[in-house]
This record gives C-alpha cells, structure tokens and sequence, in this order.
C-alpha cells in the first residue's frame, strides 16, 4: 500500500525511511562485496553507520550507499567500522575458571583435540587459551583454528604484539581466571607494546572465515565463538549455530559469550548445559 506522502514528515516516517536506506546499503555491499550484514542486528548496525556518515562528510544513509559503492577504500573503512573488535585477554575471566574446572578434565581423555575461535579478533582469546593449554599440559595435542572476518585484526593476532599499558587488566584477568604460572612470564616487555612467546602460536591457524557466508571447514571438539553473536539477528544467530552445530564432533563442547545464549535457538535440544552462567554447552545430539 502506498504512503502517505506528508507522513513521511514525521519521526516515525523518516525512521521508516532511514530503515529502507540501511537495507539498500547493505544489500548493496552484499551484492557488490560479498560482504553479508543483511541480518546483523539494526541497532548497533544504526549506530556503527552513522558513525561512518559523519567521519565521510555526510548526512544520510543514501550518501554513504553512494560512496561506498563507488569508492572501495570507503567499504574497507566501514568494514572496520561494523566489526567491533573490542577483546582482552581472559575476558570474563570466570569462564577460564568454569574451562578450567569442568572442560579440561574431557579434554585430557582425548587423544586430539581441535579448536576453533571463531571471530577471534586481535587474537587475545586465543593467546589466553594457548596459555591455559599449556599449563594444563594439554598444548601438545591440540590444534587451535582461529578465525575472523577481518583480515586485518588477524595480521595483528598473527604478530602477538599487544599494548603494553593492556598487561595490567590481562594479568588481573588471568590471576582471576584460574592461571597457574606468573603471566609477566608469557611476554617480554619493549617499549610500549608486549611480545608474547612463538610457543603460544606454534599449534594456531589464523585464517579469514565469514560466518554468514563461508561454510564449515572442519569437525571440533570445542569451537568458543564469544561476544559475536549479539551483533546478529535472531535468523542469522540460528544459521551459524547450525554451523556450529554442523562442525562439532559428538560431546564437543560451545562456549558462547556472557550475553549470548542456545536457549531459543533451533539448536538448543543438540546440547546440554555445562555451566548455565558461564555459557559453556556440550552436544549430546
Ligand atoms: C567483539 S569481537 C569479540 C572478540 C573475542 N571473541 C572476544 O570475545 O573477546 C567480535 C569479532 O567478531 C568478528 N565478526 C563479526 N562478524 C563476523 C562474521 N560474519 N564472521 C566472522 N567474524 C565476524 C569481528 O570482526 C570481531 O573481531
């Protein structure tokens, strides 16, 4: 049915509008990139382009659709802007303490052990793992595939270089995540940033996957995708935990973010819950 053009006017008239702009620019990007942000969750979407139309000049959804389309580095700088890659390392440290206490204990009866951090950003959950790994004494036999969308966060993960003023929350973050050595003992300090030991890195894959679009590229006995999936709608959430639900070996264990949850997914009968708080599933089904 057609609109009222006068209504058009009004808040709720340009929030309608400024709706169907942000779906022409994604479906855009989608059909001229490749890259899938149709079903990512509109306000933090919302937030992230306005963002980008004031640091370009701009003043409406339709200018930004018109550069990004016409100028590349435009797309490669809002790429940046829609991915948060906000991370530290053992964030929410009580989710190491729960791997620790009730994940590891399976992980020792297995002959090897394959992991997957999927939307790993800078890498520091994924350094956080190795190290835990290793004081388990479980590094050996596990191979750790760690991916992101953004090529350019996994350069940085790949270098395991981070800022020096970080270490202060990151050993905090890890005495009270269970860690058993001294954490100063995992880097070296130079200037303002930390050079974290090769050791850590040496059973890591960092490689580029795109969870809406890419498909499954191995089975797991632990795939840990943490604060990623609060970026995504209802129907996309359910299509990557079938891909989760798809790559993971019997009794694999899922570890999700502090907000994210199985529940009210179509996966949610495939698991049972390990630690309802800290978010950690094992797949029964
Ligand atoms: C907030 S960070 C979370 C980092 C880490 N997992 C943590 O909990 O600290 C979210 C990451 O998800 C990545 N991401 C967003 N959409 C993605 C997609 N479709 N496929 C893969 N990674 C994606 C972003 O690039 C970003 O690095």
């Amino acid at each position: 049915m057609a609109t009222d053009v006068t209504s058009l006017t009004d808040d709720q008239g340009k929030l309608d509008l400024e709706l169907i702009e942000i779906q022409l620019l994604t479906e855009g990007i989608y059909r001229h990139y490749g890259f899938d942000f149709r079903d990512y969750s509109l306000p933090s979407m919302r937030r992230r382009i306005w963002k980008r139309i004031y640091s370009e000049g701009l003043t409406t959804v339709s200018g930004l659709i018109e550069r990004v389309l016409h100028d590349s580095s435009a797309m490669e700088k809002l790429l940046l802007d829609l991915s948060i890659n906000t991370t530290a390392m053992f964030r929410d440290p009580t989710f190491y303490k729960a791997f620790r206490a009730k994940v590891v204990p399976m992980l020792r009866t297995y002959p090897f052990v394959r992991i997957w951090h999927a939307g790993c950003s800078t890498g520091e959950e994924v350094y956080s793992m190795a190290i835990l790994l290793q004081e388990e004494g479980l590094y050996d036999k596990c191979r750790i595939y760690a991916t992101d969308i953004n090529e350019n966060v996994l350069q940085k993960a790949r270098s395991g270089i981070f800022p020096l003023n970080t270490m202060q929350e990151n050993t905090s973050n890890y005495i009270t995540g269970g860690g058993t050595g001294t954490f100063s003992d995992y880097y070296t300090a130079r200037y303002d940033y930390s050079l974290f030991r090769p050791s850590l890195r040496e059973n890591v894959v960092f490689a580029q996957h795109n969870l809406v679009t890419d498909a499954s590229f191995n089975h797991f006995n632990v795939i840990l995708c943490r604060n990623v999936l609060i970026y995504f709608n209802n129907v996309l959430q359910d299509r990557v935990q079938n891909l989760f639900r798809d790559s993971m070996e019997m009794f694999g264990i899922l570890g999700l973010g502090k907000k994210e949850t199985i529940r009210y997914t179509n996966v949610a009968e495939n698991y049972e819950e390990i630690d309802v708080e800290e978010r950690i599933y094992r797949r029964i089904r």
